[in-house]
């Protein structure tokens, strides 16, 4: 919220910068690549039919950014998401994120570095019915080996983050949608990622949920330096975002 905290942020690699300096660092992290995508293609094959479904996509991520991607349905904005983060493999081209080959890495590695690095904000990732809204969020935390006690507690800072300390036992019925997409954003920031892949994040929102849920992202992203590549059919999460990258059947044509 304050210049202060944004200043803050990055203030570990050097404590006694000046204002200036530390406005110019920024400035080189916002710049400096997280994820570098060159000439991805992915086929989908069932039986007969083959679906070229990324078509030789270019695309580089900085660090800090806030990055809409757009495109008409079934244009391949899923799919680029999938590659991108590791999920799921690809044909042809190169992944880089963070200085690392995604070919480089082993299934263990690439789902470790997931685990570390990356959070997310999918609805097939949806969250369980039957356990509290903090019990779904520390959730990604048990499954990496954090101590119960202690993912608890960071489960509950991260609800507090999204402005929902006090329904932390609700489970999700007993919450609203907007409340219900604050909660998987929790899960998504719970391990502190540095990077945050979001796939239609107010898709079944209305209006005031929806607003909420992208200030929430807008501040994570401003104060804290974390990387949102979304994807949205909604101008409203366009606008607030600091580049727009337009799909078309599997190539991106457009990128300001
Ligand atoms: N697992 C799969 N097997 C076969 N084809 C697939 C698979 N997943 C996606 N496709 C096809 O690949 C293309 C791109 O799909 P994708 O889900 O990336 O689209 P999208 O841009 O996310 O669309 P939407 O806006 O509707 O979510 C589509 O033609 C789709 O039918
Ligand atoms: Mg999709």
């Amino acid at each position: 919220m304050s210049q202060t905290t944004v200043r803050e942020a990055p203030a570990t690699q050097g404590q006694q910068a000046s204002g200036n300096e530390l406005e110019i660092r920024e400035e080189e992290e916002a710049t400096a690549p997280i994820v570098v995508a060159e000439n991805i293609h992915k086929t989908f094959r069932s039986g007969e039919i083959e679906v070229h479904a990324l078509r030789g996509v270019d695309l580089t991520i900085g660090t800090g950014e806030m990055v809409a991607i757009m495109g008409p349905s079934g244009c391949g904005k899923t799919t680029l998401l999938n590659t991108l983060s590791g999920l799921d493999s690809f044909d042809e081209g190169e992944v880089t994120i963070e200085g690392t080959s995604l070919a480089d890495m082993n299934d263990r590695k690439r789902t470790d570095y997931r685990a570390r690095r990356m959070g997310f904000v999918f609805q097939s990732f949806n969250l369980l019915p039957v356990i509290s809204a903090v019990e779904n969020v520390e959730m990604p935390l048990l499954v990496s080996g954090v101590r119960p006690a202690e993912a608890r507690r960071r489960a509950l800072a991260s609800l507090e983050s999204v402005g929902l300390a006090d329904r932390a036992s609700h489970r999700p019925m007993q919450l609203s949608g907007g409340q219900i997409q604050r909660v998987t954003v929790a899960r998504a920031l719970v391990n502190n990622p540095a990077l945050v892949w979001a796939d239609e994040p107010t898709g079944n929102l209305d209006v005031g949920s929806s607003t909420e849920v992208l200030g929430l992202m807008q501040r994570l992203n401003r104060e804290q330096g974390r990387t949102f590549v979304i994807v949205t059919h909604d101008p409203q999460v366009a606008s607030l975002c600091g580049r727009i990258v337009q799909m078309k059947d599997g190539e991106i044509v457009a990128n300001e």
